[in-house]
């Protein structure tokens, strides 16, 4: 038995998640711990929301509440709907919460100490309307090189070219319009991640088994160009964690907080602490899972994300806990996702274009979404969602490979021999034959998750589910049952039996229709199918069991049409 601890990037608090943020990082990274913990290993599964930053200062200030106030609500609407997608965190914890302000300032102490940190004094520019500084790209004005009048101030839209706010013509405020502006001067901390380089770099080298997407991306920011650069941890902002060294003040940085991405991983351990602290477990019941010195040694740590959070896993999350110079848990393995796109184009929050997580359960069951996405999850290039691949993956392999085999067998059963399981009749070469494909399958799904292989592993769930249709086509129940009752009976109480087995691999896609599998069969035994022929035989004759009501039930086309519609456009 291993322990395995899993990270999902944390979502932003700023509004709700659509389907391509869910299939990067939260829902593959449910799906390995449900795997993990049905293999019998000790899992933590964390995850938490990302609160601090300009981007939620701005998200509260548009509904008119102060930030803690929207960073709350938000908070219990973000949980609310992992709950409603089945996702199984141990933890779902808060960026904002003392224990990661706590964290945040002991490790900007550690590499303060350890001589990591350089304070920085810059210009910036400070807005008088807003009475705060400006980050660049919150700086609007016309671009000297086209004449677009809404460049930012990092970059234009319009031709692309980099800009400095100071090359703005016009230059205003993109939170108030306001163009009271100066150019202030003011000091921040810095990373000194270029000192950190080689020890990343060598590190990086160590991981031969990452996936190129991760140790690609490492290397073009550990190498290209100029190479690493040390990072700005500090912004003029008043919500987030205060700049402080440990629990010491900062002289000189009073008012100012970390970056967002400082403090967004350090909260992935201090998550695992708020854990602690919400179900009555001491310090030492975290610390083993995050330090080498105090029992995470042997800590397997997986981290799950999208692409674009490559960088600071393997850069800047890395040189934050490497330069403290303290014993913690580095991340042995990274597996990262491509983007999913939205019918002819991209997912966007800000247009409200694609399909929103609310939205997903307001028309459908999770066990639906969960399936489409994990079965075409973005692994080796970006994927698509449309809405007729949904429908035709929803109809076939849910409802007409799956749902179907567990209706008719049941409902057979039921017909023929009443709601147990019945006796009589022993199994054959057919059975034997469906033991020896099975197994082989098995063992083929069990490699593809423990490589984190998630389209390969649901082609492989599906290819099992097709062998229980199969099967009973070939052995054909109905017809054998005219001539030899016993025989058929033998054949039905293999079929019943895989309904149990399919429940148990099937739960890591789709919980709530394993569930019900499971419920139907009037078991509660979960336990792994090493012997699929033991499995089998567990189902005993006379045991009762019910007919489900149907498991999944098809799209229409008119359903299908409408919600084309509906998503296609402007969130309301
Ligand atoms: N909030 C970030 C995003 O959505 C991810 C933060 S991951 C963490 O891209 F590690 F920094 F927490
Ligand atoms: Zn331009």
């Amino acid at each position: 038995m291993a322990r395995i601890l899993i990270t999902s990037a944390l979502p932003y608090i700023n509004g709700i998640k659509h389907l391509g943020n869910l299939v990067g990082s939260q829902l593959p990274a449910d799906l390995y711990a449900r795997y993990m913990r049905a293999r019998g290993h000790e899992v933590m599964f964390i995850c938490a929301t990302d609160e601090h930053g300009t981007p939620a200062e701005l998200a509260a200030a548009k509904t008119g509440e102060p930030v803690d106030v929207y960073c709350a609500r938000m908070h219990e609407v973000q949980a609310d709907l992992a709950r409603g997608f089945r996702l199984s965190f141990d933890h779902y914890g808060r960026s904002s919460s003392p224990r990661n302000h706590r964290l945040t300032q002991h490790f900007a102490g550690r590499l303060a100490e350890n001589g990591f940190i350089e304070e920085v004094t810059e210009q910036q520019v400070y807005s008088v309307a807003d009475g705060r500084f400006l980050p660049d790209r919150y700086i609007e004005g016309t671009c000297p090189n086209c004449g677009y009048d809404r460049a930012r101030g990092d970059q234009c839209e319009n031709c692309t070219k980099q800009l400095d706010p100071t090359d703005l013509i016009n230059p205003r405020s993109a939170i108030s319009g306001s163009t009271d502006l100066e150019v202030r001067e003011t000091k921040h901390l810095y990373l000194k991640q270029r000192a950190l380089k080689d020890e990343i770099d060598a590190w990086i080298d160590r991981q031969t088994d990452w996936p190129v997407l991760t140790t690609s991306i490492a290397k073009k920011w550990l190498h290209d160009g100029d190479g690493l650069q040390d990072r700005g941890i500090t912004r003029d902002l008043h919500w987030g964690v205060p700049v402080k060294k440990g629990d010491q003040d900062w002289p000189g940085m009073e008012g100012k907080v970390f970056y967002v991405w400082f403090d967004a991983p350090i909260e992935y351990i201090a998550a695992t602490a708020e854990w602690a602290d919400a179900n009555g477990k001491t310090d030492a019941d975290w610390e083993r899972w995050w330090r080498t010195d105090k029992g995470a040694a042997d800590v397997r740590y997986v981290q799950f994300m999208g692409k674009d959070n490559v960088p600071f896993h393997t850069l800047s999350f890395p040189a934050t806990i490497m330069g403290s110079r303290e014993p913690w848990k580095l991340v042995d393995y990274i597996k990262s996702f491509n983007y999913l796109n939205y019918d002819g184009g991209q997912f966007s929050t800000s247009q409200g274009r694609g399909v929103f997580m609310d939205m997903a359960l307001s028309i459908l069951p999770p066990d639906y979404w969960r399936w489409w996405l994990l079965s075409h999850a973005p692994e080796s290039s970006d994927s698509e969602f449309t809405w007729e691949n949904f429908q035709a993956s929803v109809n076939k392999d849910l409802a007409d490979v799956l749902g179907n085999f567990v209706s008719r067998i049941t409902k057979f059963c039921r017909s023929k021999f009443g709601e147990t399981v019945p006796a009589g009749g022993s199994p054959g070469a057919r059975e034997a034959a469906l033991v020896a494909e099975l197994a082989g399958r098995i063992r083929a799904y069990d490699g593809f998750m423990q490589a984190m292989e998630v389209r390969k592993a649901a082609n492989e769930l599906r290819a099992i589910w097709v062998i229980g249709n199969e099967y009973l086509q070939e052995a054909a129940p109905w017809t054998t049952f005219k001539t030899d009752p016993d025989a058929a009976a033998a054949q039905v109480r293999t079929g019943l039996a895989m309904i149990r087995l399919f429940a148990i691999l099937s739960r890591p896609f789709i919980p709530d229709a394993a569930a019900e599998m499971m419920r139907a069969m009037h078991s509660d035994d979960w336990s792994w199918p090493e012997d699929v022929q033991g499995c089998l035989n567990a189902l005993q004759p006379g045991q009762p069991f019910e007919v489900p009501d149907n498991l999944f039930r098809k799209i229409a086309d008119e359903e299908r049409e409408d919600w084309q519609k509906r998503f296609s456009g402007i969130r309301a």
